[in-house]
């Protein structure tokens, strides 16, 4: 249009924006057994919210650090790179002011937790937010970050979501002469809502007791509901469950986890899929999972150990 119309008075025909089409949901209630091969936090930001009744996060032992060290050494809240930096506002975490305070002084003290941190915590802030208000989630550690862990996810979920913090303990592979051979995984608990969870202890497996001479016999043969220390086997060289995938996790911990947090039927989430050992136990107990691994390898095995086909984003 010319000067000729805008003489004349015409209107100008108005250029509407093209809406940008939202993505479409990786996830419905209707969905089958989910597997997405992608970045576990992409993939978590385009489901709503509310949805898992558990997830179950085992993330690899100080992720990232090679690449964040240079931008979270000295600050209290910088995202890895590539990833939308959470202002300060979002970053407070559910437990306010308090959260900032504690990250900043555990991170001052070792930055090799304020790398893991910076990767763990945003991915901690959607899993929380898929969870519904019954929702549990389970964060499998390594005893060298686990003490540091706890004590930023009390400031992040709020000291009374604490649950427990379970010991996995197993007895295979080398033993130190130099200290107490480390044999021991650490397993926090924490829930949505401290007065709305679920924990349905009548549902999970009992074990035998370590002592059933001093019960009844009638006790002795139903076994005992496992405590907050888990003796169980990791996944051996013969076991029929094994995959090959090297960081893989028994069935057996994964079923407890879900027999107690789940109902048939629940969603459950595992970003750091792996071999896809928690949809394969969920399965089992008739629950239904969402895996996300960002690895080729990881999802390859998931497809075999499923039958599924994993979405690619
Ligand atoms: C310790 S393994 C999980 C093992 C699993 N629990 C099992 O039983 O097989 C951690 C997994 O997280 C995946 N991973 C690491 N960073 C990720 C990310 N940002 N997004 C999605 N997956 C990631 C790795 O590819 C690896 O398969």
């Amino acid at each position: 249009m010319g000067d000729d119309a805008a003489a004349s008075g015409a209107v100008a025909p108005t250029q509407t924006p093209t809406p940008t089409p939202s993505p479409t949901p990786l996830w419905s209630p209707g969905s089958p057994d989910l597997l997405i091969h992608a970045d576990n936090l992409t993939a978590m930001r385009r489901m709503p919210d509310a949805i898992m009744r558990m997830a179950y996060l085992d993330p690899p032992f100080n992720t990232g650090r090679a690449q964040l060290r240079r931008t979270t050494s000295h600050s209290r809240a910088s995202a890895p790179d590539g990833e939308s930096a959470p202002t300060p506002t979002t970053w407070q975490g559910f437990g306010g002011e308090s959260y900032v305070r504690t990250v900043e002084a555990l991170t001052s003290y070792d930055d090799r937790f304020a790398d893991y941190w910076a990767f763990l915590a945003p991915r901690l802030q959607e899993a929380h937010r898929l969870l519904d208000d019954r929702g549990t989630l389970y964060l499998h550690l390594d005893y060298r970050e686990a003490h540091y862990a706890k004590v930023a996810l009390d400031a992040l979920f709020g000291r009374d979501c604490f649950l427990n913090e379970i010991i996995w303990a197993y007895d295979y592979g080398a033993k130190s002469r130099s200290r107490w051979p480390t044999k021991h995984d650490t397993i926090l608990v924490y829930v949505k809502d401290p007065d709305r969870y679920l924990f349905d202890s009548t549902e999970v497996d009992r074990e035998p007791y370590m002592a059933p001479g001093l019960v009844t016999p009638e006790k002795a043969a139903r076994g005992k509901l496992p405590t907050d220390v888990w003796w169980h086997t990791i996944v051996g060289t013969t076991s029929r469950e094994k995959t090959g995938y090297p960081t893989q996790k028994p069935v057996g911990i994964l079923r407890r986890m879900i027999q107690a947090s789940t109902a048939p039927g629940d969603w459950v989430l595992d970003p750091f899929a792996g071999s896809g050992t928690t949809a394969a136990a969920a399965r089992a107990l008739g629950r239904r999972s969402v895996s996300i691994d960002s690895g080729a390898d990881a999802v390859a095995v998931i497809e075999r150990r499923l039958a599924i086909a994993a979405t690619r984003l």
